[in-house]
């Protein structure tokens, strides 16, 4: 008898550590379990409309819209910031990775430089503060304009125009700050207001579509508010691609930009973990995630329930949730379309 209750409590026991263990493995492989990623909804900020800031120096920010296009900014005049943030592709370039000079091609994938100001810190694994940091992070990439402050300086100030620019809007000569000040004032003003959401937002009931509604219902009892919130939709915090499954390993593979930001602080937790991306403008931002990996914004939600949230979503919810996201595309920035000569004074 006793032999026979041995033979059955046996393997009870082996299947029980068994499982305490999975548990345990489980949980602290996942920087966040879903629980915790849950409860981050009740506590999470609102989504609030956009607004250009009030305090902008607009004439700087139009010699910014200037510098912006302006290839002098890179090696041989070969690309300029524009070339990757394109204004008719929502202020990114539509490529899985950027193509710089000598036709290098970039490692992760171009973000929007819309509404970028309002991000908590710029770049994917969020290496730099604020936009005025972030500026050196192209010019000097030999995969991007690989060139000198010494040479774009010496290049603008050939040029009899953009001597007499800087004069009339600086009061001073060329200057690598006085060009950085310029572009950063100009993407300062780079927002995209009035979106059909911001608009619901501000009172406008019938801005949204019902899938729509329900798309941003659907957003917020998920749980994708968790970590796309505040004034962008994101870019408010960091977290990990991947908090319920692998996704590099169900991906294949590993490329260098996966680290995230692991490379900023060094921290074994901070190994995948990326900045939130900001949503508006979503629709017009394909390829998507870091790696430029996903053309389809359906997919991308899907992948999103899977990867963030584990779980699976009726075809129904990921079709409502596309559509919410479209709801974030806003109007261009007024500034490119404004003429220079209307704030002059
Ligand atoms: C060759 C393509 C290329 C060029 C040229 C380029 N960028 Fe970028 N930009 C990128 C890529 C790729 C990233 C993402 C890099 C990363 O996160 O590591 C990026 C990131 C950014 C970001 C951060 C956005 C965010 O939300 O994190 C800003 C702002 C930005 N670029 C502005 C500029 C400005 C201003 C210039 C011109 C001085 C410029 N870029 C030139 C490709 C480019
Ligand atoms: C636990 C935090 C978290 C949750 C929850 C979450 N996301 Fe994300 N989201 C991220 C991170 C981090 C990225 C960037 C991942 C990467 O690029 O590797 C991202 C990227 C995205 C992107 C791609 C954006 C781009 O420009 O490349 C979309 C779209 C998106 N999320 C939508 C959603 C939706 C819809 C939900 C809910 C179903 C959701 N997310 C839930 C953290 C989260």
């Amino acid at each position: 008898m006793n032999r026979l209750k041995q033979l059955v409590l046996l393997p009870i026991l082996v299947l029980a550590l068994y499982g305490i263990f999975y548990y345990v493995e489980k949980s602290s492989a996942n920087q966040y379990s879903n629980t915790e990623v849950q409860n981050f909804i009740y506590k999470s900020s609102t989504i609030e409309p956009l607004e250009v800031p009030s305090d902008l120096d607009r004439r700087k920010a139009f010699l910014g819209r200037e510098l912006f296009s302006d290839k002098r900014l890179s090696k041989g005049n070969q690309v300029s910031c524009h070339s990757c943030h394109s204004f008719e592709i929502g202020g990114a370039d539509g490529r899985q990775f950027s193509v710089g000079v000598d036709g290098k091609l970039g490692i992760v994938n171009a973000p929007t430089v819309f509404n970028s100001a309002k991000n908590f810190k710029q770049f994917w694994n969020g290496r730099e503060e604020d936009l005025f940091g972030q500026i050196d992070g192209p010019i000097h990439d030999p995969r991007e304009m690989g060139t000198t402050w010494d040479e774009i300086v010496e290049k603008l100030k050939a040029d009899q125009m953009m001597v007499l620019l800087f004069n009339e809007i600086f009061d001073a000569e060329i200057s690598k700050d006085r060009i950085i000040g310029a572009l950063v004032e100009f993407e300062t003003a780079l927002v995209t207001e009035d979106s059909p959401f911001d608009l619901f937002l501000k009172g406008d009931h019938d801005a949204l579509t019902e899938s729509q509604i329900a798309g941003f219902r659907k957003f917020e009892t998920y749980g994708c508010v968790a970590c796309h919130q505040g004034q962008n939709i994101g870019g408010n915090m960091f977290l990990s691609m991947g908090v319920a499954f692998n996704y590099f390993a169900e991906r294949g593979g590993y490329f260098e930009s996966d680290v995230g930001r692991f490379v900023v602080t060094g921290q074994e937790h901070d190994r995948h973990v990326f900045k939130v991306p900001s949503l508006r403008n979503v629709q017009l931002t394909a390829p998507y995630f870091h790696d430029g990996s996903e053309p389809s914004l359906e997919n991308a939600v899907r992948k999103m329930a899977r990867y963030q949230l584990g779980r699976k979503l009726p075809k129904e919810d990921i079709k409502d949730i596309t559509e919410f996201l479209k709801s974030l595309t806003g109007k261009k920035p007024k500034i490119l379309s404004e003429a220079y000569e209307s704030v002059k004074k």
